[in-house]
C-alpha cells in the first residue's frame, strides 16, 4: 500500500511487505523512543486525539509517539466532554478536528465509526479500537513484539504456534491479529475460550481458508502445552448485557507461574495487550509471573511507541528524514 495520507482503519489493507516496511522503520525508532537522540521531523504538526472509550496504553502511546518525533498533541477524552454529547454527529467532528489536525487518531465503541468518521475527515484517520471489531494498530505491535521475542529464541513467524486466550468474541486485538496472521505460513492457532465467546466464524474461516492449523478448545492445558506465544485477554465486560453476565466468564482461564511451570514449554512467551484484570475474581495473569524473563507484557507495551512512531513517520511522509533531523539529548536519560 502506499501509506502517504493513508487512513489506518483495518488488518486488511496490509499485505507482507507493508508489513516488513513498518517494521523496518520501528526498528529506526528505538533510539529516539529510548530517550538516547531526538529527533524534530514533525514539529509544527498537530495529533487530535480522540478517544470515546477508556484508554491508557493507546492513547498515551499514540501521544508520546507523536512527541517524540517532535509533534504537538491535542486530545479529547470521553462522550461527556465533546459535542457528541450535544448530539453532533461524526460527520460533523470529522470535518471539524480535521481542520486543526495533520492526523487523527480515533477510538470510539461503536464498529464501522472510525472508518464512517475518516469519510468525512481531510487529514488521515488512524483506528485506535472501534468497539469489538478492530484495533490495527494493537497487532502491529503484538506482531512485531512477537517477531522480536522470537528472534531471540530462534524462531520466526511463519510456522508460530499461538494460544489465544480468553474472550475471543468481543476482543479486539485477537481479531486484528488474527487477520494478520493470515499473511503468515503454517500457523497453528490454538483458540481458547468458552464456547459462548469463541472467535467469530468470518475469522475462523479466513484463518483455514490462509492454510492454517486451528485447534478450538475451552482447556487451557490444551491450548498452552504446544504453543510458543501465549496471548491471554481480559474479559470485555463493557461489551456484556450487564456486569452478571460477564461475571460468568470472569477468572475462567488463568495462568500462574505454577500452570506455567507444569503446561508451557520452557521459553514460552506470554503476551497481553493490557491491562491485565488483576482483580482476585478475573486475575488472568498473576502478578507471580512478573519474574518470569519470558513475561513479555510489559516490552509489549513499549513496542507501542516503536510502532506507532513508524506508522506516523509512513503516513507523513518523514521517514526518510529521521537521522537528518537527529540531535543529542540534553535532559538525564536512564540508561
Ligand atoms: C485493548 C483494547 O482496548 O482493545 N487494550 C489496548 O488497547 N491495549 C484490550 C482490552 O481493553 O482488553
Amino acid at each position: 500500500m502506499d501509506f502517504v495520507g493513508s487512513h489506518i482503519l483495518s488488518i486488511d489493507q496490509f499485505d507482507r511487505s507493508d508489513i516488513e516496511k513498518i517494521f523496518a522503520v520501528a526498528d529506526r525508532m528505538e533510539p529516539y523512543a529510548l530517550r538516547r537522540k531526538k529527533t524534530r521531523v514533525l514539529e509544527g504538526a498537530i495529533l487530535g486525539n480522540m478517544f470515546f472509550e477508556p484508554s491508557t496504553r493507546t492513547r498515551l502511546s499514540f501521544g508520546a509517539a507523536f512527541n517524540l518525533l517532535g509533534g504537538q498533541v491535542r486530545e479529547t477524552t470521553g462522550f461527556a466532554s465533546s459535542a457528541l454529547v450535544k448530539g453532533e454527529s461524526l460527520f460533523d467532528t470529522a470535518r471539524v478536528i480535521s481542520g486543526y489536525s495533520d492526523i487523527i487518531c480515533m477510538r470510539h465503541p461503536e464498529s464501522g465509526s472510525v472508518a464512517e468518521f475518516s469519510q468525512a475527515s481531510r487529514v488521515p484517520v488512524i483506528n485506535g479500537g472501534d468497539g469489538s471489531n478492530e484495533h490495527p494498530t494493537q497487532a502491529l505491535l503484538d506482531l512485531y513484539t512477537i517477531k522480536r521475542e522470537l528472534v531471540d529464541r530462534g524462531a520466526g513467524i511463519d510456522g508460530l504456534k499461538i494460544a489465544m486466550i480468553g474472550d475471543l468474541k468481543y476482543g479486539r486485538t485477537v481479531h486484528s491479529l488474527s487477520q494478520l496472521l493470515g499473511l503468515y505460513k503454517d500457523v497453528e492457532i490454538y483458540l481458547v475460550s468458552p464456547k459462548e465467546l469463541r472467535m467469530p466464524d468470518y475469522i475462523e474461516e479466513r484463518l483455514r481458508k490462509a492454510g492454517h492449523r486451528l485447534v478450538v478448545t475451552e482447556s487451557l492445558e490444551e491450548g498452552i502445552n504446544n504453543a510458543q506465544i501465549v496471548y491471554s485477554t481480559r474479559i470485555q465486560e463493557e461489551r456484556f448485557k450487564s456486569t452478571e453476565e460477564a461475571d460468568l466468564y470472569r477468572g475462567r482461564f488463568r495462568i500462574n507461574q505454577a500452570i506455567y511451570t507444569a503446561n508451557c514449554q520452557p521459553n514460552t512467551v506470554i503476551m497481553h495487550p493490557l491491562p491485565r484484570d488483576s482483580r482476585a475474581e478475573a486475575n488472568e495473569l498473576d502478578g507471580d509471573l512478573d519474574a518470569n524473563p519470558n513475561l513479555a507484557i510489559f516490552r509489549q507495551a513499549d513496542n507501542g511507541v516503536l510502532v506507532r512512531m513508524a506508522l506516523f513517520a509512513l503516513i507523513l511522509k518523514v521517514d526518510h528524514l529521521l537521522e537528518k533531523y537527529e540531535r543529542e539529548v540534553s535532559w538525564f536519560t536512564r540508561k
